[in-house]
């Protein structure tokens, strides 16, 4: 293994790597994907195993501490997460500064940051036992966040989170319920939107996760760099790709849909029109993305428990797969469905306005953030992160004065 610190030392030489195509950040423990083989492993756990045998809050447990929780783990979990699911009522006031109609990650962005006003008790970084508090709270509170933003945005009166329900449960009162009605939470979306929790979890070093880690590495508060990562997270080439994905399948729907695939698949390819397969296509993946596949299952088995089975755009959603699947541009460029091509569509079937995907995402990722926060942090080793840069600009020269120039 070549030490890069003492290769630098000594030679002054550094890489050119945009957009880190070929440059690791980093060591970490937590997520291993191997993009040729659609395999994915949490702590070595392979994401099949844990979607289907493991709730949202074991996941994090496992992502947060290194192993799953045994019984006796996961009562306490349990109990200290759902104890930290309250947000300062002062909060309400910062919320409410924001326009109603602002995107709802706008007002996440905004709000997750705001978090380092409220708990100063927790912010000394270099205390293992504050690190694990601010993580806690963060994962407790995003769902009371989120759903916060989504209930400003239409206008009804905030609904606070619920401890005899699952977290996954609490967060779809909070979305849904209103003071006029009780909210029952439907079993098979509990379970699809705890699903989608899980295969969001975390995916190594991902743009947000990056953020994250270049933000913290500062020594800033967890909150601050959580925020920075929601931020960064919002963009359509990444987190916000669901939200475009979903758009595009409505746009299609809109023009015709199946009929209009081939007309479709040859805009995408066409590099002019600017045009890409939103919900395609991954840095890492160059094999079907796992979590695509057990997502499509997902959109599925929720359709079917709604009576949506004949839903239009998850048939042309199928149908626009299967012509990329076949056609040489998509073959050659080994682009495949990610997670995003579906859960736009199980996100919609449920309820979920499409401005909130996104946000959504933010809630499940954010135990990847805080555990790779607290890996990098834990780390005795580590440096601020300080990429160099190759150099274009003017050689040195001279300031005229201002009637020389
Ligand atoms: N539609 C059409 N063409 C694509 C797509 C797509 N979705 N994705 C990549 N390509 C093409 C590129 O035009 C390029 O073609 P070229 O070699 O002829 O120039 C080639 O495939 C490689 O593309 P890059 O942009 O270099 O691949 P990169 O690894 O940098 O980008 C990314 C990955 C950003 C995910 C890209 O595939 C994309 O923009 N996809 C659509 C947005 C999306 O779904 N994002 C979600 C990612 S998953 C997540 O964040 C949870």
């Amino acid at each position: 293994v070549i030490d890069i610190r003492k290769l630098y030392a000594q030679t002054g030489m550094f890489t050119l790597d945009p957009g880190f195509l070929s440059t690791a950040a980093c060591s970490s423990s937590i997520t291993y994907i191997d993009g040729d083989k659609s395999q994915l492993l949490y702590r070595g756990y392979p994401i099949e195993q844990l979607a289907v045998k493991c709730d949202f809050l074991e996941v994090c447990h496992l992502i947060l501490n290194g192993d799953l929780p045994n019984a006796k783990e996961k009562a306490d979990f349990n109990h200290l997460v759902t104890h930290h699911t309250m947000v300062h009522e002062q909060l309400q006031f910062f919320l409410r500064g924001f326009r109603r109609d602002a995107h709802p990650m706008a007002v996440l962005t905004g709000l997750v940051g705001a978090l380092s006003a409220f708990y100063h008790d927790s912010l000394d970084i270099t205390n293992p036992k504050h690190r694990e508090i601010s993580a806690i709270r963060l994962i407790a509170k995003m769902p009371t966040l989120v759903a916060m933003a989504y209930k400003y945005n239409v206008g009804q009166p905030f609904i606070y989170p619920r401890n005899d329900l699952s977290y996954t449960g609490s967060f779809l009162q909070m979305m849904f319920a209103t003071p006029c009605e009780d909210y029952k939470v439907n079993e098979v979306v509990e379970r699809a939107l705890d699903r989608i929790f899980i295969l969001h979890a975390d995916h190594e070093q991902n743009a947000s996760t990056s953020t994250v880690r270049l933000c913290g590495s500062s020594g800033t508060n967890p909150f601050a760099a959580i925020a920075a990562g929601v931020a960064c997270l919002w963009g359509p080439a990444h987190g916000g790709a669901n939200e475009a994905a979903l758009q595009m399948l409505e746009e299609l729907l809109a023009q015709g849909g199946v009929d209009k695939l081939g007309d479709f698949v040859q805009k995408v390819k066409d590099k002019n029109s600017g045009v890409r397969l939103m919900g395609f296509g991954h840095r890492v993946y160059k094999s079907y993305d796992p979590r695509a596949k057990l997502m499509q299952e997902t959109c599925r088995e929720v359709l079917q428990a709604l009576g949506l089975e004949d839903d239009p755009l998850f048939k042309l959603a199928m149908a626009l797969e299967k012509v990329a699947l076949e056609d040489d541009y998509f073959v050659q460029r080994k682009l495949y469905p990610n997670v995003d091509f579906y859960s736009g569509i199980v996100q919609r079937a449920i309820g979920v306005p499409t401005s909130m995907f996104t946000a959504i995402f933010a809630l499940a990722r954010t135990v990847g953030w805080i555990a790779q926060w607290d890996e990098m942090i834990a780390d005795p080793d580590y440096k601020i992160g300080r990429p160099r840069q190759l150099y274009t600009g003017a050689d040195e020269r001279e300031v005229k004065d201002l009637d020389k120039r």
